[in-house]
């Protein structure tokens, strides 16, 4: 490396992206002295809707470009960033697949082991987001129950444990680290949409976009806040029916949750946002899902989707008005499930290795 090793190449250039935890430092609750784990999460695109609007003005926050490829990137920079500075030795949590890749990546990052505890059985977690903790050298163990029953095992044995930080959403600083995507969409539009339509599961990321908006409004950065549109499955949608549900069933395994930890605080969002939880089907997932990937070019995964679900859903009833500018959330990105990408696709031809043989598969109407 010569006389350019060293700490001293490990700067930025100018003007390069820092990840959230340095860009909004000033606005999280974050001890001083906290260092930055960070993977360069944040500052994802917010891309227009081209054709799935519906007379809305709609755009997508695609949060799958994060470096884990979802949301939870943000919230596990400034988790881990905290639990470092507070001397942990150890990161654990519960997941339906998401978390467990982010806290494995940022796991590494920080030099700490993780315990990640995903509910057993098949498809119960998509094959890419076992990929990722697998591929950090995290400890995934399968417990024999569903997310739920997980996560409340990982919170007593975190509470126990000084050492042991816990990097679910019901730790306050997963909440601090997800409002900048709120942030994000308040600098991208000028101000925040007329509605903000996100996927619902644990119920943690839609409290936190509401804390964002509320905190930019209040500082005088936004002139209005957005109504919340909190898209549940309808066979995961506790939120919805006013009822925890023992066994959550959906194709949407992220949010694949019968007893959401943040259901007060989401609870009180969309009470304040003048907003509703809404239930899509599976079939308006996958609709939605691919939709998404084959006429807007954007590939996220089922449990994205639902945003886009609810959207069209409120868009039918007229409770989301044509005219309106409403931002869906695409919370993860679609390779976190090959397994629904391929069942979804249209099955490969095979040919020959020749033009004619291509030439004799080429679309109708191509010559
Ligand atoms: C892709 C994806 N979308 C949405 C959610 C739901 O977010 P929350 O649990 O904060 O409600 C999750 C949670 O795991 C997720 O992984």
């Amino acid at each position: 490396m010569g006389s350019l090793g060293g700490a001293r190449t490990v700067g930025r250039p100018a003007g390069a992206w820092r990840g959230i935890v340095e860009e909004f430092r000033r606005d999280l609750s974050l001890p001083a002295d906290a260092p930055a784990i960070t993977l360069r999460e944040g500052n994802t695109p917010l891309v227009p809707a081209l054709r799935a609007g519906r007379g809305a003005d709609l755009f997508f926050k695609v949060e799958g470009c994060n470096p884990t490829g979802s949301f939870k990137d943000r919230g596990m920079a400034v988790a881990v960033s905290g639990a470092v500075a507070e001397g942990a030795r150890a990161l654990v949590c519960a997941s339906t697949g998401n978390t467990s890749a982010s806290a494995a990546a940022y796991a590494a990052r920080a030099g700490l082991p993780a315990l990640l505890a995903v509910p057993a059985g098949d498809g119960a977690v998509a094959k890419g987001k076992l990929a990722q903790a697998l591929a950090a050298g995290a400890r995934l163990v399968l417990v024999r129950g569903n997310f739920d029953q997980a996560l409340a095992a990982v919170r007593t044995l975190a509470a126990a444990r000084p050492h042991v930080a816990l990097v679910n959403s019901v730790n306050p600083l997963r909440l601090e680290g997800q409002k900048t995507g709120a942030f994000e969409v308040v600098a991208q539009l000028g101000d925040a949409p007329d509605w903000l339509c996100i996927p619902v599961g644990n119920a943690g990321n839609i409290s936190a976009y509401w804390r964002g908006f509320c905190e930019y409004r209040a500082a005088g950065r936004a002139r209005s806040v957005p109504r919340l549109l909190g898209a549940q499955a309808e066979g995961a949608a506790p939120l919805v029916s006013g009822r925890p549900v023992d066994a959550p069933v959906t194709v949407a395994s992220a949010i694949r949750i019968g007893r959401p930890a943040s259901a007060h605080l989401a609870r009180a969002a969309v009470a304040e946002a003048d907003g509703r939880f809404l239930a899509v089907t599976d079939a308006q997932i996958i609709e939605a899902y691919r939709f998404l990937a084959r006429q807007e070019g954007i590939f996220c995964e089922p449990a994205s989707a639902a945003s886009l679900a609810g959207f069209w859903a409120a868009r039918a009833s007229g409770l989301i008005p044509e005219g309106a500018r409403a931002v869906c959330v695409l919370t993860g990105h679609g390779l976190k499930d090959p397994d629904r990408a391929v069942a979804e696709g249209d099955a490969p031809l095979e040919v020959e290795a020749t033009a004619e043989a291509l030439a004799g598969v080429l679309p109708p109407g191509v010559d």
